[in-house]
């Protein structure tokens, strides 16, 4: 599983009905509208979206995952970030994180932010990975079901 060969891009429009797939695969993700998606692809100056695309059958492009971030003075907020579970714990997360922090970094980020259920034991081992430790929580963060959330942080280094 580890020799997949995954290129990180830029997200285009025409990615988001897999992107889409890939986070209704996973039931504890928030499912965001198409039209919420379309809005954050459109909003070039302060988000950001890459996708690992992989060489399918027949020489064609799959896509197995996105991040998804937003950059506001000097905090990138990671919205999203996911994998295909067929791909999942092949490295593909952790090109995807990689991505989204150097891009953040470039955009004069210092720290990136995220938060996670408190349940959500394999992507919080997949940050803690990453060096993101836990900076606090927020109660009832989520629905469906609610649930509090941890929020965890990584300072970029120069
Ligand atoms: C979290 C997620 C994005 C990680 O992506 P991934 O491609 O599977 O992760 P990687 O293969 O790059 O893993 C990197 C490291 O993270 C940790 N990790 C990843 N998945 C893990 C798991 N299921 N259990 C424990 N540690 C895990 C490991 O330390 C791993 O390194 P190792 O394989 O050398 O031990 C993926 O599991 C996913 O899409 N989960 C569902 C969506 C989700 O919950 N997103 C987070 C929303 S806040």
């Amino acid at each position: 599983m580890k020799a997949l060969e995954v290129r990180i891009r830029k997200a285009r429009k025409g990615d988001i009905d897999r992107i889409i797939d890939i986070e209704r695969s996973w039931q504890h993700l928030s499912h965001w509208s198409i039209d919420s998606y379309y809005r954050l692809l459109n909003d070039d100056s302060f988000t950001s979206s890459f996708v690992a695309e992989t060489d399918g059958d027949k020489g064609r492009s799959n896509i197995v995952g996105f991040v998804i971030f937003h950059i506001a003075a000097d905090v990138s907020e990671i919205y999203n970030i996911a994998v295909e579970s067929a791909h999942a714990r092949s490295g593909i997360g952790y090109e995807l994180m990689k991505a989204a922090v150097q891009e953040s970094g470039r955009r004069s980020a210092r720290r990136v932010i995220l938060e996670v259920r408190k349940s959500n034991n394999p992507a919080i081992n997949f940050y803690l990975k990453f060096n993101f430790t836990v900076t606090g929580d927020r109660k009832n963060y989520y629905s469906n079901p609610v649930e509090d959330a941890y929020i965890m942080e990584l300072a970029i280094s120069d």
